[in-house]
């Protein structure tokens, strides 16, 4: 006996598929030629969340940072996870013509440099074209080993990126200390739905730390459509970075760091605490730590905004 799945896109595009009994909503659709946005597939990254506003089911194994048992109740699922039990509809936060899968390439590192003290920005070169919408990210392999880490896309139309360096990290160590022009990288992309919708109201973004990342994308992309404001936060002053391009962007842009410095343009404090209640409609975008985009999903929902205005990146451990 089959079940059957209606599959509702952002762009208004709708396939219903059928799906058996114990198949994951991402089995079924794959099944029928449809690659949902994907990324671990074992309930660990949220690039797969979705909402099933009709139908029984069962949620499957989610990690709790994946999955919060507020967006459980909520009706958010993790399609790679999620079990359906009877006939289910489900909305996903992006369009269909996201559901094309990712493709895999070789590619040149191009230029490597510390822009903070423990942040690098490095760019690459791809063998081939890679279509990516900004705010989305890659999967890059790390040289030497069989391990590969997600990094956003820090442009709109290059592959640029900032990686935070971790003590002892697999990737951190590489940059740090051993990454130089010319060195050949796997890499594989585009994934996730966390990405600039077409602009309609004014646009708040929200980074912490290397979260800024994306966002420096979407500004870009944005180039001045909506008026916009970016609130940064980071441990301390030496840990900013990308203040030039901030500046540059037209933003209205207020910063936090956690140990200030001296400098009386920074608010002590987490870059949560700059979020004050929006005087119009807006699109909220918010990437960084766990722990940093659920304290800012609860102000932003305090504010009034919307669930579905709030568009949130989380970086995960990958
Ligand atoms: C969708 C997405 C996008 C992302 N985009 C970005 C981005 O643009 N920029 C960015 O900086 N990050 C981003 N991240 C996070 C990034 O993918 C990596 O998780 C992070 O950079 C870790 O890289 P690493 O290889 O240096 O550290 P890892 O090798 O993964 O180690 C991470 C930390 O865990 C510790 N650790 C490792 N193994 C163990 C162990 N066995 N026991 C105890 N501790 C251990 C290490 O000491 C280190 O401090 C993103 C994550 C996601 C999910
Ligand atoms: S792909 Fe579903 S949680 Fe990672």
């Amino acid at each position: 006996m089959s079940l059957s799945l209606r599959l509702a896109f952002e762009d208004g595009t709708e396939r219903e598929i059928a799906g058996l009994p114990w198949q994951t909503v991402f089995q079924a659709a794959q099944a029928h030629g449809i690659e949902l946005a994907t990324d671990c597939r074992e309930g660990a990254c949220a690039t797969c969340k979705a909402r099933c506003t009709e139908g029984e089911y069962d949620v499957g194994d989610a990690s709790p940072e994946a999955l919060t048992a507020e967006e459980e109740a909520a009706g958010l699922v993790l399609t790679c996870q999620m079990l359906p039990l009877g006939d289910c509809t489900l909305r996903f936060p992006y369009p269909f013509s996201l559901t094309g899968g990712a493709m895999s390439m070789q590619a040149v590192l191009e230029a490597v440099e510390r822009v903070a003290e423990d942040t690098v920005r490095f760019e690459l070169a791809l063998d081939a074209e890679l279509p990516f919408l900004p705010g989305q990210y890659a999967r890059i392999g790390v040289p030497g080993t069989e391990a590969e880490r997600a990094f956003s896309f820090s442009r709109r139309d290059r592959a640029e990126f900032h990686a935070r360096l971790l003590p002892d990290g697999l990737m951190s160590n590489y940059l740090a200390a051993r990454a130089k022009p010319g060195d050949r990288l796997d890499l594989s992309g585009p994934y996730g739905g966390f990405f600039l919708r077409e602009p309609a109201r004014p646009v708040l973004m929200v980074a912490g730390g290397t979260g800024l990342a994306p966002i420096l994308a979407m500004l870009e992309a944005l180039d001045g459509r909506q008026p916009a404001a970016v609130l940064f936060g980071a441990a301390s002053e030496e840990r900013l970075f990308a203040l030039d391009r901030l500046a540059a962007s037209g933003a209205k842009v207020s910063i936090a760091v956690e140990e200030p410095g001296g400098n009386p343009c920074y608010q002590a404090g987490f870059v949560t605490g700059l979020i004050d209640p929006p005087a119009s409609d807006i699109d909220a975008y918010v990437c960084g730590p766990p722990a940093m985009i659920e304290a800012a999903r609860a102000r932003l929902r305090a504010a009034g905004i919307a669930e579905e205005r709030i568009h949130c990146e989380r970086f995960l451990p990958t």
